[in-house]
């Protein structure tokens, strides 16, 4: 291999600055916290908020801003809380009220913010409402708060339109024959995702009101903000349109370099991304904007391009937009420098920070996506059986910290998600047995579905359920490599995950990269391996091709996501240092 050539490090004219406003959000790195698989408690075997208390203290560790709760209130859990049956109680599995007060004041007494989840798109079957629905005829007031229509067809037997349920299968359901069923027979509701979780009318102003109330419930507890699930879902098209495009939430990746942002990841078609949703966020800013504090709105929107996603971060609306482009866009340095810029364009017009993320609750975690192989990646991202390819575990790692560093040094608000600061990867073999999301049900196995990113942590290797929690139960079983992801085997060892992220983001709050301006370095501006730039006075370069960079003999290393090659034997001088593929580091801007 031929000596790589130093180059310089310089940067070009800002391609972004930040928006004027010093409010938290605008920079902020928030935690995911997917409570029944964090830290468990009472040793039931899931997760639980006393459990979330007892670590906090590794969050704060960690170093992050804020920490996001995924449901914790009254459900069946049908969807793993995504369906719930009362918005202003704690379920007994996770806990009760007291608990929620107990594990927000420690979040806070530790300068650490909490965001909760809102899941207004729809209820569980079990909520009060849907029951009340259920027992009262056609056209009554009780039904007018759910998507309730007559079918199709002379005797009202099909389906009122062809929507597809996002979890497979038909989006509608009939209801068993009542007495009060008019001619066409009984009715069918609406249901884009499990048929257990009825859409709500959000045409109608009683739901607007009650949701109102639930917000200022959680807001006088002294939460930071929402995340509201499916933002773009509650207002559907007049008149229900027919429409046979695609529902699912994670396809797959674009693999090109999209000129718009848009990596096929996105929802359309008339039960999404309706105009008339940005109503309902006009008044909810209004409502947040009357507490003291900069308290947030977080949209999960699966929309493309990114200019429409902006639309939910208007100065009047949200604060913040999840930014799945990025998290689709494919380890590709021209795709994702087209992500970043996009990203930062987008939401630069509407003076709102670009968020970043790479895993969540509902994907395969990064550290398996990246270690699939391009064709596999470009599948469905919400799960791998054992039947499928498998990823190659020390490549997605090795891929994975590449990707966090380059992540955490763009300019914005960053959200991790549980685990990702020991590098976990996914379980990706679970038998179908201990299988529970829905999407794996209602397409019959044909979807492994997202249960392989949501396994209990592990906390300490030698314990059983690798110290999930006092017992030995997990709700889902650990694959045995997650005894080297523990983390008391990271806490204080130089190299590990743990610790890259835990010196990542104190880097990144001392100079300030949050609230920084970026600048592309010149040299490798169109470099097809090399991503290159610089915030405020830190320079990241990541290298995503085959060969390894020169990095300047006198440049400072702050944070590096894998060894450096050095002199002997990497081609260059004897004080170089080289970039070896598929790593990522920050410099001291010279
Ligand atoms: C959540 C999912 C959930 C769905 C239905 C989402 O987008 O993140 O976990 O299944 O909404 O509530």
């Amino acid at each position: 291999m031929s000596a790589p050539t130093v180059v310089p490090l310089i940067a070009g004219e800002p391609v972004h600055s930040p928006a004027p406003g010093a409010e938290w959000w605008r920079h902020a790195v928030i935690y995911q916290v997917y409570p029944r698989s964090f830290a468990d408690g009472n040793g039931d075997g899931v997760g639980d908020l006393p459990g979330v208390t007892r670590r906090l203290d590794h969050l704060k560790q960690l170093g992050v801003d804020a920490v996001w709760l995924s449901p914790f209130y009254r459900s069946p859990q049908k969807d793993a809380g995504y369906d719930v049956s009362d918005y202003r109680d704690v379920d007994p599995l996770f806990g009760t009220l007291e608990d929620f007060d107990e594990m927000l004041a420690g979040a806070h007494q530790r300068g650490m913010r909490v965001i909760v989840d809102v899941v207004p798109n729809h209820t569980s079957d079990q909520h009060v409402w849907f029951q009340e629905a259920l027992a009262a005829a056609p056209g009554t007031p009780e039904r007018e708060r759910y998507m309730f229509r007559d079918g199709r067809g002379l005797a009202g037997d099909e389906a009122p339109n062809n929507w597809q349920s996002i979890f497979g299968g038909p989006a509608w359901t009939r209801l068993a024959p009542g007495e009060d069923d008019g001619p066409l027979g009984p009715q069918w509701y609406l249901h884009l995702f499990d048929s257990s979780q009825p859409d709500l009318n959000w045409e109608n102003p009683e739901v607007r009101t009650e949701f109102e109330d639930v917000l200022r419930f959680w807001l006088d507890k002294g939460v930071d903000g929402f995340r509201i699930d499916v933002a773009h879902g509650m207002i559907k098209a007049p008149g229900l349109p027919d429409w046979a495009g695609k529902v699912a939430m994670v396809e797959g990746t674009d693999p090109g370099a999209p000129e718009d942002g848009a990596t096929g990841a996105g929802n359309n078609g008339p039960m999404f991304d309706q105009d008339g949703v940005h109503d309902i966020y006009r008044a909810w800013h209004q409502l947040l904007a009357g507490y003291d504090g900069d308290r947030c709105l977080v949209a999960e929107a699966w929309v493309e391009p990114l200019s429409r996603l902006a639309n939910y971060v208007r100065a009047d609306e949200m604060q913040q937009a999840f930014n799945f482009a990025f998290l689709t866009t494919p380890w590709n340095a021209p795709a994702l420098r087209t992500t970043v810029n996009v990203s930062l364009a987008a939401m630069d017009e509407v003076g709102a920070p670009s968020t970043w993320v790479l895993s969540n609750h509902d994907v395969v975690r990064h550290a398996s996506r990246l270690g699939l192989s391009a064709e596999a990646s470009a599948g469905p991202l919400n799960g791998i059986a054992a039947h499928d390819p498998q990823p190659d575990e020390e490549l997605g790692l090795r891929r994975a910290r590449a990707a966090s560093l380059l992540m955490l040094g763009l300019p914005g608000s960053a959200y991790l998600y549980q685990g990702e600061e020991l590098g976990l990867p996914d379980h990706t073999a679970l038998p179908s047995e201990v299988r529970q999301d829905p999407a794996f049900f209602r397409t019959e196995g044909a979807e492994a579905g997202r249960d392989g990113c949501r396994v209990p942590l592990p906390w300490s290797a030698d314990d059983a359920g690798f110290g999930f929690g006092p017992t030995a139960a997990t709700w889902l079983p650990q694959p045995a490599s997650y005894a080297r992801y523990a983390a008391d085997q990271q806490y204080g060892v130089p190299g590990s995950t743990f610790e890259m992220y835990r010196a990542a983001l104190e880097v990144r709050h001392a100079h300030e990269l949050g609230q920084g301006r970026l600048a592309w370095v010149e040299a490798y501006a169109d470099s097809t391996d090399v991503l290159a730039f610089q915030v405020n006075d830190v320079v990241v370069v990541a290298n995503l091709g085959e060969s390894p960079v020169a990095l300047p003999a006198e440049a400072e290393v702050l944070v590096a996501s894998g060894p450096l090659g050095s002199g002997d034997g990497s081609g260059v001088a004897d004080d170089g240092v080289t970039l070896p593929l598929d790593t990522t580091v920050w410099l001291r801007a010279l």
